[in-house]
């Protein structure tokens, strides 16, 4: 496979997929409508790359658009990363979220119906086992009731893509991302969150950057090491390490493949690392729990190992040092 077409490409997974598929020699199409992503991200995927990348603006619900890219590069496979992320917000705007994740996902899939492509590469979550009966969780794990319309979305574009993975000419991986976190080590792309961040991570450097006051760590009175809700963070390096090798791997008709490190952290684990790791001195409170979070998740990602050949490389200490590296970097530049 030759061109890839990233949809959402600019956004945070996506300019880190796009970096390592460039490295890999593979050529590749940006699509995004820079509805949670900034023109600059371009110019930093040429920078750190040294390639002149394709980009088209446009939104995934624009089947004249979608058509128009197809027709003007020879596409051979698609990383569907497009899409609205916010938990919180999606409780507020369900329509919006449907929308654009499930109606977004049908105006994409129509439009690659009329091409010839070999491989689409799914960005779906950990959202979709909702609250685990039991830990790790497996690709069997079953899709448990999930609070959020966001949550929703992802299960019901999962299941969408069954269905059309077993008439279609094309295959299908959809890869359960756990945490990502962290950013590219040049520190010239990473997480743009828009106002206040709704995750740990860039709640964290934000606060050690005097953006932030103080952090709220919700709950702790789980039934975890420290009382502090357990998640499997995984650096975004190695997220986007993962798509390249889902991309060269020949697989079913549809796969879904857990993408985390298999490890679980507690909150306070992260916080303290983070001190521990930068010196930086973080503020906080332990608050009340946050509504809809689950108390403990992280992966089985033995499937990942054996089908696709990744395993993440890099632990805790790396997705901090290269988030805080990121973040003074947007600090310094906010200041000049
Ligand atoms: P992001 O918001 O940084 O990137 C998404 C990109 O898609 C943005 O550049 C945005 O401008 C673009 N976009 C949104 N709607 C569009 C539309 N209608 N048409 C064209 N472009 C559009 O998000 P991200 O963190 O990079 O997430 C990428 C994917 O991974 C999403 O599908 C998300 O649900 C999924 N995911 C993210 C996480 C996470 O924690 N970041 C975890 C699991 C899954
Ligand atoms: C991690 C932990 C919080 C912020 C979300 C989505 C999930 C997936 C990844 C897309 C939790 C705690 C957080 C803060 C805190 N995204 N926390 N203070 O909720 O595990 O997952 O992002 O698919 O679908 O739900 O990630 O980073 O928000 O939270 O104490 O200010 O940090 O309660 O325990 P989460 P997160």
């Amino acid at each position: 496979m030759d061109k890839i077409l990233l949809t959402g490409g600019l956004g945070y997974i996506g300019s880190h997929v796009a970096v390592e598929l460039c490295e890999k020699g593979y050529d590749i199409v940006i699509i995004d409508d820079l509805s949670n992503s900034e023109d600059f991200v371009l110019d930093r995927i040429e920078e750190i790359t040294g390639k002149k990348i394709d980009f088209e603006k446009g939104d995934i619900r624009d089947a004249a658009f979608l058509d128009q890219v197809f027709k003007k590069y020879p596409i051979d496979g698609v990383i569907h990363f497009a899409a609205k992320k916010a938990v919180g917000e999606s409780v507020n705007k369900p329509l919006l979220y449907y929308d654009i994740n499930v109606g977004g996902l049908v105006c994409l899939l129509k439009a690659i119906e009329k091409t010839s492509i070999k491989k689409l590469v799914f960005s779906s979550s950990c959202t979709v086992y909702g609250t685990p009966e039991s830990l790790p969780v497996t690709e069997n794990s079953p899709f448990r009731e999930t609070p959020s319309p966001y949550g929703k979305t992802k299960q019901m574009c999962e299941n969408i893509l069954t269905d059309v993975a077993s008439v279609c000419a094309y295959d299908i991986v959809s890869l359960r991302y756990f945490n990502p976190v962290g950013a590219h080590s040049s520190a010239k792309i990473g997480e743009l969150p828009k106002g206040t961040p709704n995750n740990l991570v860039p709640f964290i450097t934000q606060t050690a950057a005097g953006l932030r006051n103080r952090l709220s760590v919700f709950g702790g009175d789980y039934d975890t090491i420290d009382g502090t809700a357990i998640r499997d963070y995984i650096h975004v390096v190695d997220l986007a390490k993962a798509h390249v090798q889902a991309l060269a791997t020949s697989l079913g008709k549809y796969e879904a493949l857990n993408i985390g490190t298999g490890n679980g952290f507690s909150v306070l684990e992260v916080v303290n690392t983070f001190i521990e790791e930068t010196g930086q001195e973080i503020q906080y409170s332990i608050v009340d729990r946050r509504a809809g979070d689950v108390e403990k998740i992280y992966g089985d990602t033995t499937l990942a190992n054996e089908k696709i050949k990744w395993t993440a490389q890099l632990g805790l200490k790396e997705m901090v040092v290269d988030a805080w590296r990121w973040e003074k970097k947007l600090k310094d530049a906010s200041e000049t």
